[in-house]
């Protein structure tokens, strides 16, 4: 084919759409996370100042490079277009660290409980781990966008697992790099046996924690509310216009 300046033309059209479709697309992924991860922190503050127990100990999230996506469509053999793009679900991937394994369940029941949260996949690597002793509960969920001019729904892979999990798989994510994806079978043996030990550990901690402290009452609002920056002056003056002027203050100094 001859490239005339009419072709070279239209090649730099191309890519100049393909560039703006693209970065589009990812700009929606990355509001998709935002979007998860507000509501993940709102859970977590929620419980922070209200309740007497917090279940979420770490929220981090990823979005995956331009190049580790076009990566993985041609990895699954996909025809190159943005629709096979679509067919990725985890562009947008939100890890949530919890306490103790019952929490991993608590958290992901309070996130897909929300009316704009459609669960897409479930896999239950906790009840089911992988034959290497991986375990973690990870979700598909799809949430909406609103954008200026239309809603876009996007997915959003995320993980709950607990920090003795998390612990397990960053480093075996390490060892398995080192080792090219190639890992001689003694490591293997060892990384499951301490995956083995990673999950004793999680029973024992929650038992010991329900020992120390009885079950955890994720329901229950903890009636001294901590983090409540408000002065004993401004709460004294609210709860008399509420009350009206019939509620007169003792003579102490504080009250709250
Ligand atoms: P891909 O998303 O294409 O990887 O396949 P999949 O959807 O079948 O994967 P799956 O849902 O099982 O796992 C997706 C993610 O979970 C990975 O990208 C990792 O973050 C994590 N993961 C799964 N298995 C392992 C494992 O054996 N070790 C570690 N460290 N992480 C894992
Ligand atoms: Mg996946």
């Amino acid at each position: 084919m001859t490239i005339t300046p009419e072709t070279q033309t239209t090649f730099v059209e191309t890519l100049k759409e393909v560039r703006e479709d693209f970065t589009r697309l990812m700009l929606s992924y990355q509001f998709g996370l935002d979007e998860i991860t507000t509501k993940i922190r709102i859970l977590r503050d929620e419980f922070d100042k209200l309740h007497s127990y917090n279940p979420i100990e770490q929220i981090s999230t990823r979005l995956k490079s331009p190049e580790s996506v076009v990566d993985k469509v041609s990895r699954k053999g996909l025809d190159p277009s943005l629709d096979s793009i679509r067919r990725i679900t985890d562009i947008a991937g939100v890890r949530v660290t919890c306490s103790f394994t019952a929490d991993t369940y608590r958290v992901f029941e309070a996130l897909t409980r929300q009316p704009d949260v459609t669960v897409l996949q479930v896999k239950d690597y906790i009840a089911n781990p992988k034959p290497n002793g991986y375990r973690s509960l990870h979700a598909i969920v799809q949430v909406p966008v609103f954008l200026s001019s239309r809603t876009v729904n996007v997915p959003v892979e995320v993980q709950f697992r607990t920090v003795a999990m998390d612990f397990w798989a960053t480093l075996e994510h390490k060892i398995f790099y080192k080792y090219d994806g190639d890992v001689p079978a003694e490591v293997v043996q060892k990384l499951t046996e301490s995956a083995a030990t990673a999950a004793r550990m999680d029973r024992e901690m929650e038992e010991l924690h329900e020992t120390v402290h009885g079950p955890r009452d994720f329901a229950h609002v903890d009636r001294s509310i901590k983090g409540a920056d408000i002065s004993d002056d401004v709460v004294q003056r609210l709860a008399q216009f509420l009350a009206g002027p019939s509620l007169n203050p003792p003579d102490t100094e504080h009250l709250c």
